[in-house]
């Protein structure tokens, strides 16, 4: 029975699954509303946003022109399931093929990143007749059965491996190089590795490849930039198509480009894409060059795929990113936000690694004096000094100990001056 007396807290550990877990423990913030760059508690406390619900407040909590558009068709037709056509569906995704790079022409609307890396690997499949896909260690893919298969955070990965046709090969996490190779010897060690598990660990053939650009929940891995040049023709050799994951990185979180791998000069042949496509409404979508989505053959469906709803925001984000530049200034931002990380990490010395691109910036937090060990309590406590500050970050990393920091695509320099200062008390707190 639920208490009426009982806080939130209380009542959300009795009523909600305990693997889902809320940040700060026993000090989770209570969220009651929200506006632009802030959010306010239900004890009316402000912070500044500097993590965006996890890079997926792309254009600033409760966009008024976003909140508009979503109303106006709330009020028009809010349901027709994909069995149904609606225009709006059609336009969102005319407007994805147009911003997309190279040959990427058709969308699979569905309801989040784990689904829409899901559908890219049944296409993969079907368009190649092969079953093998490589991923990289490091990587996270989401929590449905495939996902969590996909990814590889031992934390991450619930309820045992379901296909063992997925193979995990060396990331290029160069912060973390082994045996201290230079970031080009370790592009070298990815790239044997990669040779070496298509031939011993497939039948030499596979269906696709899939990465994310930068690796997000891996703790913003930016990788060396030949990297993705050296895999593609390995890939493409092996029967191979390219599954480019922008869940985090798409829609312009790295700066100037819309999707994170036109940074590498690769033309993918599928991107999946959710979180910041839609300011936080529920959205996946996998786009695909024609050949390889007309493989896709046979019966299937998504209930509330391509709901008009919902594709009334994200067409309102889209434009409303495009009006603003929001591309422009995630790299104008991002540099600014950069230079003061830089001098935090010159100030502490248990900031390892500074590292990311646009709004999408990572900080590795190591124990002093030490060869880079991980400090995931340090990093925890961090976490929680900055909010006592009023400024909410997340983290994320193998070893939990990597700051990530994504604040709105729109912030602006003021802001990222207040979050700066605020990061910067809340590291000298913990640095006592
Ligand atoms: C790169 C990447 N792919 C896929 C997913 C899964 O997305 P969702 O949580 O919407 O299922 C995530 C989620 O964080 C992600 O970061």
């Amino acid at each position: 029975m639920v208490s009426t007396e009982a806080s939130i807290y209380d009542r959300y550990r009795e009523s909600i699954f305990p693997a889902v877990t809320a940040y700060y423990g026993d000090e989770a913030v209570v969220i009651d509303r929200a506006k632009d760059q802030y959010v306010w508690d239900v004890d009316g406390r402000r912070y500044l946003d500097f993590f965006g619900g996890v890079l997926t407040i792309s254009v600033g909590h409760c966009n008024d022109y976003v909140t508009e558009r979503t109303i106006e068709q709330l009020q028009k037709v809010q349901h027709t399931s994909t069995l149904f056509i609606n225009p709006i569906m059609v336009e969102v995704a005319e407007k994805v093929a147009e911003l997309a790079p190279g040959r990427l022409q058709k969308c699979f609307f569905t309801n989040s990143g784990s689904e829409a890396d899901e559908t890219a690997i049944l296409a993969a499949r079907m368009y190649t007749g092969n079953r093998d896909i490589v991923t990289l260690r490091h990587a996270y893919s989401g929590r449905t059965m495939l996902a969590m298969t996909l990814t590889a955070h031992g934390t991450w990965r619930l309820g045992g491996v379901i296909d063992p046709h997925v193979k995990h090969v060396r990331n290029p996490y160069v912060y973390r190089a082994p045996l201290g190779l230079s970031p080009e010897q370790l592009v070298d060690l990815c790239v044997q590795d990669l040779e070496e598990t298509i031939a011993t660990c497939t039948d030499g053939r596979i269906a696709a490849f899939i990465a994310e650009p930068i690796q997000g929940v891996g703790g913003f891995i930016v990788p060396p930039e030949d990297y993705f040049k050296r895999i593609e023709p390995i890939v493409r050799a092996a029967g191979g198509i390219f599954i480019s994951d922008e869940v985090q990185t798409g829609w312009g979180r790295t700066g100037d480009k819309w999707f994170g791998i036109e940074h590498w000069g690769i033309e993918p042949d599928i991107m999946t894409m959710a979180k910041g496509m839609a300011n936080g409404s529920p959205i996946g979508c996998t786009i695909a060059t024609p050949e390889v989505a007309d493989a896709l053959k046979g019966l299937t469906f998504s209930t509330f795929g391509g709901n008009p709803v919902t594709m009334a925001t994200a067409k309102a984000t889209i434009e409303y990113m495009e009006m603003h530049d929001l591309p422009g200034n995630a790299t104008k931002q991002g540099a600014a936000l950069r230079e003061h990380l830089e001098e935090l990490q010159a100030e502490f010395d248990f900031i390892g690694d500074v590292r990311g691109m646009g709004l999408m910036q990572g900080v590795e937090i190591i124990k002093p004096g030490t060869d880079k060990e991980p400090d995931a309590a340090l990093t925890a406590a961090v976490m929680a000094a900055a909010r006592d500050q009023g400024l909410l970050i997340g983290k994320g990393g193998l070893y939990g100990n990597v700051l990530r920091i994504s604040p709105h695509l729109g912030i602006g320099a003021d802001d990222i001056e207040v979050g700066a200062d605020l990061l910067a008390k809340a590291l000298t707190q913990v640095a006592q």
